[in-house]
């Protein structure tokens, strides 16, 4: 498929870009270029293109402005040594983006279109990756319902969009064990609800409880099933695994409440590789809280994307405080693999990375 090419007439300087680079953060700024895609009831996908970065104009009966009908990808390019930018199982997303389009009665994207856009808009803006540690180009596909309608149906039409930022840390500074705010007060998810798609409900919904957090001095929610014994489901965005002292990673159960993360996916892989045992299962909030204090849960992890691995410090629960004890060497060699591999720094043996550029 061919995707027409119509360059931004006033391209960021070369020096401009530098001293972006300098200092990532995230999702503060964006490329020169995007990839777009539109969708019609009456012909499908169509006006395959990258076009210059800017400002969309909407009409405000926009359907998903009103019924927030859209739906979103994270995915990160890295710089290697050799001058090559490489993306990591960008057909994971693909095809999770497939299934939230399908939960959310939206049109599916090929995944071949899914990854052209990618090479395609990177094609564009390559000299945006940033090189420092643990640095990279975050790349954000979405696709959103632009028909103006207020019936409530799935709309006749789309826009699929594909956006990229330079990205740090995503808890800002170096990086830290985190403290995590766990939520009694809401929940993210429900059986039958839109859990396991990637949406824009899902993160809108979370917002008064990571404001909470916020207040409680803490980085993220915990969200919990409290229909099944305070269950511990996952953070706001990133997966949870919990290290036991025997070798073991417990991480919950994909039921279909929780986001498929390919970080998630991509650390059991890992972790297996190593001998690890792995449980995927129902874990209560007390059996962590109990493990953390008589020391067989030594450590606590988020994983994701955006947050790659980062060790969890603590959990504050109300007036209570879980500890996590151990020194997060599991965690952290799991991450510097994890890391190693995308940056093309350690054997990509299970072909998971795929070269952008
Ligand atoms: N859970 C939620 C709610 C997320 O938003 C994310 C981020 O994408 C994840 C988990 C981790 O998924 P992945 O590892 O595919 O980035
Ligand atoms: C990601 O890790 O890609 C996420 O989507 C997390 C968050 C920024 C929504």
């Amino acid at each position: 498929m061919t995707f027409e090419l119509v360059p931004h007439p006033s391209p960021t300087p070369e020096d401009q870009i530098a001293e972006i680079l300098k200092e990532p953060g995230f999702g503060t700024t964006y490329t020169d270029h995007t990839a777009v895609v539109d969708w019609r009831a009456d012909g499908g996908w169509q006006n395959h293109r990258v076009e210059a970065y800017g400002d969309l104009q909407l009409s405000p009966a926009s359907a998903v402005l009103h019924y927030a009908e859209t739906i979103f990808e994270g995915l990160k390019a890295y710089k290697h040594d050799d001058g090559s930018v490489c993306t990591f199982r960008p057909d994971q997303n693909a095809l999770r983006f497939q299934r939230s389009a399908a939960r959310m009665a939206l049109p599916q994207l090929p995944v071949e279109t899914f990854v052209e856009s990618l090479e395609q808009l990177l094609a564009q803006d390559k000299a945006w990756v940033p090189d420092g540690e643990g640095e990279s180009l975050y790349l954000r596909p979405f696709l959103f319902a632009d028909e103006p309608f207020l019936g409530v149906r799935p709309a006749q039409t789309f826009s699929y969009r594909v956006i990229a930022s330079p990205a740090g840390n995503i808890f800002g500074g170096k990086l830290r064990p985190v403290k995590i705010w766990v939520s009694r007060d809401y929940v993210r998810a429900a059986p039958g609800g839109t859990g396991s798609a990637k949406t824009g409900g899902n993160y809108a919904g979370s917002l008064v409880a990571q404001q909470q957090a916020i207040e409680k001095g803490c980085d993220q929610v915990l969200f919990l099933d409290p229909l099944h014994e305070n269950a511990v489901e996952e953070l706001g965005g990133m997966n949870v695994f919990l290290v036991r002292d025997d070798n073991t990673l417990i991480t919950p159960e994909l039921t279909g409440t929780i986001l498929e993360g390919i970080t998630r996916d991509s650390i059991i892989q890992l972790a297996k590789d190593r001998g690890f045992t792995i449980e995927e299962r129902r874990i209560g909030l007390a059996e962590w809280a109990e493990g953390a204090a008589d020391g067989t849960i030594t450590e606590a992890f988020a994983c994701g994307t955006a947050a790659v691995v980062t060790p969890i410090g603590q959990l504050l629960d109300g007036e209570d405080t879980i500890t996590m004890q151990g020194d997060f060497s599991v965690t952290m060699s799991l991450r510097e693999e994890l890391l190693g591999i995308q940056t093309g720094k350690v054997e990509d043996r299970h072909g998971w990375l795929h070269r952008l550029a």
